[in-house]
């Protein structure tokens, strides 16, 4: 297990929304956004607010537009407002992952395993009913996709996703 999933795990239990988090947060959703993102698991809404704040800086860096990228990273991640899983169950399933080679993708009659693996759909098939775009849909299905190559905005959803 890599040290950053070791910091990831450990900032995971002390998450806290702190008022720049929610300036953050205001800047970029609307109030129904703000609703559903709200119903992630504490520590989902803090990844999320986290890989946000990396798109941002990543953009500024290589000089992109990134307004409508930070909206997909805040909501990347949306699928999870169905999961019951806790920082815990979510470790276990990295180093299951991990170590079955993602062979434990087959039990998906599992909760927790299929929300690891499936997060990237239900989000999809969640924010269709709100009339995103085909574009915004495709980037939070595909986030953990990796047999998508060269997109470039969805290569830097993942790097952030990872790095976060
Ligand atoms: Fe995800």
């Amino acid at each position: 297990m890599s040290l950053y999933r070791v910091k990831q795990f450990y900032r995971s239990m002390v998450s806290k929304i702190n008022d720049e988090d929610i300036d953050f947060l205001r800047m970029y959703l609307e109030v129904y956004e703000l609703q559903l993102f709200h119903q992630l698991p504490t520590y989902e809404q803090k990844h999320c607010i986290n890989v946000a704040r990396d798109v941002k800086s990543t953009c500024n860096q290589r000089v992109l537009q990134s307004k409508y990228l930070i909206k997909v990273a805040l909501l990347h991640d949306i699928g999870k407002i169905y999961s019951n899983m806790n920082p815990i169950d979510k470790s276990i399933m990295v180093i299951m992952h991990n170590i079955t080679n993602g062979r434990i993708e087959s039990h998906k009659k599992n909760k927790n395993v299929n929300m690891y693996y499936n997060h990237g759909d239900i989000g999809y098939n969640l924010l269709r009913k709100y009339g995103y775009d085909d574009r915004f849909l495709f980037l939070v299905k595909n986030h953990h996709n990796n047999n998508i190559t060269e997109d470039t905005e969805l290569d830097l959803l993942k790097e952030c996703d990872n790095r976060n």
